[in-house]
């Protein structure tokens, strides 16, 4: 039987899935022949993609760590893609074991692959969520029952506000989620950048990402990424491409703010 005949009902493997692109950069099996061909096109335009792509785990790994080690204990993981190597439970919870962390996605390939992964862990819980509803998405009981909200929290939204392409929908989302968050929590964004890329090249990938059901990508300028975070403590060193966000080895090289990237960034609610 083929990965495509072993696909749960409801899910069409002709389209493919921006979760499922990103698995296959990232050398993951749960992608399907239309997520390959389209990860594939996107190289043509964007041959570093994997790059980036590793680059936002590894970013994803050392924010999480430094934030357990500060002794954040509650994660809320939005947007949080098929399981790979690291995910956000086993980093915060090789820091603090009761560390709990609740994955949210909506996309149902990564619901399904993500209990069957947790379903040992008592301090692990994956719901079903859209983004685009942050009020719902908050309030499910999923959440609710798990997390405390009037404690510290930390918001992980990692390579997902690029999928809203409104862009006082995306400023909105991120109002309604900080309003949620206690003194001391944390929103943790990882977003896509052009630099100079050239629009030929934006146009090309707007087209393949119009097929999955986001609906296209939508890279943002530093500034509006800025904006997200007004009244917030911007964690040293600020927003910089992830890679260059606190690196395992010395850094030494001059942040290049031309070229495209996925910037990161940590935020602190004071
Ligand atoms: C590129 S993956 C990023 C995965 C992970 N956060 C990371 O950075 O490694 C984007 C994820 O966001 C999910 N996603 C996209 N739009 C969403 C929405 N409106 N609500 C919930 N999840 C969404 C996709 O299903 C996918 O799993």
């Amino acid at each position: 039987m083929t990965s495509e005949e072993r696909a749960p009902a409801g899910i069409d493997p002709s389209v493919p899935s921006v979760a499922r692109i990103y698995d296959y950069w990232l050398g993951g099996k749960d992608n399907f022949a239309s997520d390959r061909a389209a990860a594939e096109k996107l190289l043509e335009f964007v041959p570093d993609a994997r790059e980036m792509c590793r680059e936002n785990r590894a970013f994803l790994t050392r924010t999480v760590s430094l934030l357990a080690g500060e002794g954040v204990d509650q994660f809320v993981d939005i947007g949080s893609g098929l399981p790979t190597q690291d995910n956000t439970h086993q980093v915060a919870q090789r820091v603090n074991p009761e560390a709990k962390v609740v994955y949210v996605d909506n996309d149902p390939i990564v619901l399904v692959h993500g209990r069957a992964l947790l379903e040992d862990n008592p301090n692990t819980r994956v719901a079903n969520g859209d983004l685009r509803k942050p009020e719902a998405l908050l309030a499910d009981p999923e959440v609710t029952e798990f997390i405390d909200f009037s404690r510290p929290v930390a918001v992980l939204l990692l390579s997902i506000l690029h999928f809203v392409h409104d862009d006082d929908e995306a400023m909105a989302i991120m109002t309604e989620i900080r309003s949620k968050l206690a003194p001391g929590s944390y929103v943790v964004l990882t977003h896509a950048f052009a630099g100079e890329i050239g629009d030929d090249k934006l146009e090309s990938v707007q087209e393949i990402y119009a097929k999955t059901a986001p609906g296209g990508l939508t890279a943002r300028t530093r500034a509006q990424i800025a904006s997200y975070f007004e009244g917030m403590e911007v964690v040293e060193p600020g927003i910089v491409p992830s890679e260059a966000w606190r690196p395992d080895v010395p850094w030494d090289v001059p942040v290049d703010f031309t070229k495209h990237s996925v910037l990161g960034v940590v935020a602190r609610v004071r």
